[in-house]
């Protein structure tokens, strides 16, 4: 990489079943094009139906041009199929999952000539017994800082906002930038602070006109009676694709970043970052 030279990376918030994966592949190559984005990251962990991740609908999306998967506390939902990805192909599991837990939660690949370390993460709070994120990923940093590596992308996947804000300011200045996933839900709260880029919920890619991407119907039944049922994810539906562009430095600094909001009737609404 050429001094002075920037690296754009992408971010798509939890891809939802089949409306998300479709939004993305009208999607996605053209953004990549107009804003000249060199990495796609997305995270993976509902897009086969609500659930898990299918070998099939992996690759559905490494060729629609994401680079590599993340996931979360669905990653095992299609357990066999998550283990051969996790095996063969750029997806990551949280990585603070315990040791004999198959697949890794790190992985550093190169673009253009620079490193980028991305580091899957889950929150406490509601989550499967993981080990302590915060300690944990203090390790991963200070080994890759060791390597000279700094570009670090994390994507936090957590039920909690304060869980993220104790990260964001745990890490600031440390690593180029954390956002957040898992509650499907958008925050309007970006910010580059000492050069780390922060949101603390991306916000889904699929149906938005029901329960955060599943069909309204069984919620609101477990709402009003304690019963459940199986979630789905319908058909036909309101879309949004959601994803965050952040542009870093030579020195892994976030220099730029903001969020599309792309809605299926091709409007599109873009926010941007305070920098502190
Ligand atoms: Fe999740």
């Amino acid at each position: 990489m050429l001094k002075n030279e920037k690296v754009k990376i992408a971010f798509i918030g939890d891809i939802v079943g089949r409306p998300g994966r479709k939004i993305i592949k009208e999607n996605l190559t053209k953004l990549k094009e107009l804003h000249g984005i060199d990495f796609v990251i997305a995270n993976g962990e509902n897009a086969s139906h609500g659930f898990g991740l299918t070998v099939k609908n992996a690759n559905e999306l490494f060729n629609c041009g994401i680079d590599l998967i993340t996931g979360g506390n669905h990653s095992w939902d299609k357990k066999k199929d998550m283990i051969a990805l996790l095996e063969s192909k750029p997806v990551l599991r949280p990585d603070n999952y315990p040791q004999e837990v198959p697949g890794s939660g790190v992985l550093v690949n190169e673009i253009n000539g620079i490193k980028l370390a991305v580091i899957n993460l889950m929150g406490l709070y509601t989550m499967p017994q993981v080990l302590n994120p915060f300690t944990h990923v203090l390790d991963i940093v200070e080994h890759l800082e060791k390597e000279n590596i700094k570009h670090i992308f994390i994507d936090f996947h957590a039920e909690v906002t304060a869980e993220k804000r104790i990260l964001m300011q745990m890490l600031k200045g440390r690593v180029s930038a954390i956002c957040g996933t898992h509650t499907h839900v958008g925050t309007d709260d970006q910010e580059i602070t000492d050069g780390t880029y922060y949101v603390t919920d991306v916000g889904m890619t699929g149906c938005r006109d029901n329960v955060i991407g599943m069909e309204s119907d069984i919620p609101i039944k477990k709402a009003l009676t304690g019963l459940g049922g199986h979630f789905n994810v319908p058909n036909n539906c309101k879309s949004i694709m959601q994803i965050v562009i952040i542009e870093m430095d030579q020195d892994g600094k976030s220099v730029n970043g903001f969020k599309i909001k792309l809605y299926d009737n091709k409007k599109e609404v873009i926010s941007n970052s305070i920098i502190n």
